[in-house]
């Protein structure tokens, strides 16, 4: 396919648009990990219920943000990534950095919000890994920020396909894919605004919540082709979709107010809950949607001041 790229690829310490603090955070628990797995063999411990190795994964949109962490983890658990990008360059990019790693990552430069690339990308999936699919990690999404009554038909129509219409269709394309593994899963990139409303986000919202109930939905109706099904709902996470939004000292401070743990999420917040999605150790857990928001979705009350006792 036009601009298919094969590379074998690896682990990049630097994310781009994380800084320096958490980028060493961020090796340094890698480098634990690594050490806990290659010392005792903590992977293997409990018959590989903690490994991912000789899986293969599909991760839409893992160029940047959350995608790229979920590729970086991913991969560190023993998974065969297979990731995809609008971005020829950027995709390049990151495969360059990751194989120089010696990590196994390929790429596809993919809109998946178009329906022949779709099947493009899943032609090419298939026969890269021999006609199985252990994991399909529907990433992408995008939003448009504005109010209802602003809504042209076009951009409706935009963020319904890239942010339903793709997901709905790939999990379609996978699904002979992810039954012939004998163990898929499926974890989707929801959102808190598919429980909650947020402002001048009603239709991202939708689509969100679409999500949440075709994650429900597919658990039950797949789960006799052992496919699990599960979503991570993140509330704000550094990455490049939210840094204009986020640029408002203003914005930002109403925001660490209805966060409990009073901070923004990193995208190694959301990766390691989709790991674990992603493990035989969660076999049993399928149609959940799972937040990841530093409590801002169960936050009813929660007052700054104390008030004094009469
Ligand atoms: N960041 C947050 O605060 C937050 C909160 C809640 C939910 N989420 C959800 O988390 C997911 C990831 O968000 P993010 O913040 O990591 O986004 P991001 O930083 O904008 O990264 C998006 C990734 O997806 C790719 N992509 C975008 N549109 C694509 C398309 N049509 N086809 C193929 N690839 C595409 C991008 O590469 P190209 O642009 O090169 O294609 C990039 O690799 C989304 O579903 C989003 O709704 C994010």
């Amino acid at each position: 396919m036009n601009g298919n790229i094969k590379l074998l690829s690896c682990w990049s310490k630097s994310n781009g648009d994380i800084g320096e603090e958490q980028q060493v955070r961020f090796s340094n628990s890698i480098r634990s990990h690594r050490i806990s797995c290659s010392s005792s063999s903590r992977c293997s411990r409990g018959g590989g219920r903690w490994s991912l190795e000789g899986k293969t994964a599909l991760i839409t949109g893992g160029t940047r943000g959350i995608g790229r962490a979920i590729v970086e983890e991913l991969v560190e658990f023993g998974a065969k990534i297979h990731t995809c990008s609008r971005s020829a360059t950027e995709l390049n990019t990151c495969l360059r950095e990751w194989g120089s790693k010696g990590y196994t990552v390929t790429g596809s430069v993919c809109d998946v919000s178009d329906r022949d690339q779709r099947g493009n990308l899943i032609e090419t999936v298939s026969s890269m890994f021999n006609g199985e699919l252990n994991i399909l990690v529907n990433n992408v999404g995008t939003n448009i920020r504005k109010p209802t009554i602003e809504f042209s038909h076009e951009e409706f129509s935009h963020l319904m396909c890239t942010n339903f219409e793709s997901i709905f269709h790939l999990c379609q394309l996978t699904h002979p894919l992810l039954k012939a593994s004998g163990m898929g899963s499926i974890v989707f990139t929801s959102s808190v605004s598919g429980f909650v409303s947020l402002k001048s986000m009603a239709v991202q919202g939708a689509t969100k919540g679409a999500i949440n109930q075709l994650t429900r939905s597919l658990a039950c109706e797949w789960a006799k082709d052992n496919i699990r099904s599960n979503a991570v709902a993140p509330w704000y996470i550094k990455t490049p979709l939210v840094e204009q939004v986020l640029s408002s000292g203003e914005y930002l401070e109403e925001v660490y107010s209805r966060t409990p743990l009073r901070r923004l999420g990193d995208p190694m917040d959301v990766s390691s809950l989709v790991v674990f999605l992603c493990l035989p150790a969660s076999s049993y857990i399928t149609g959940q949607i799972i937040c990841v928001d530093g409590g801002m979705s169960v936050n009813g009350f929660d007052p700054k001041v104390d008030i004094p006792r009469s």
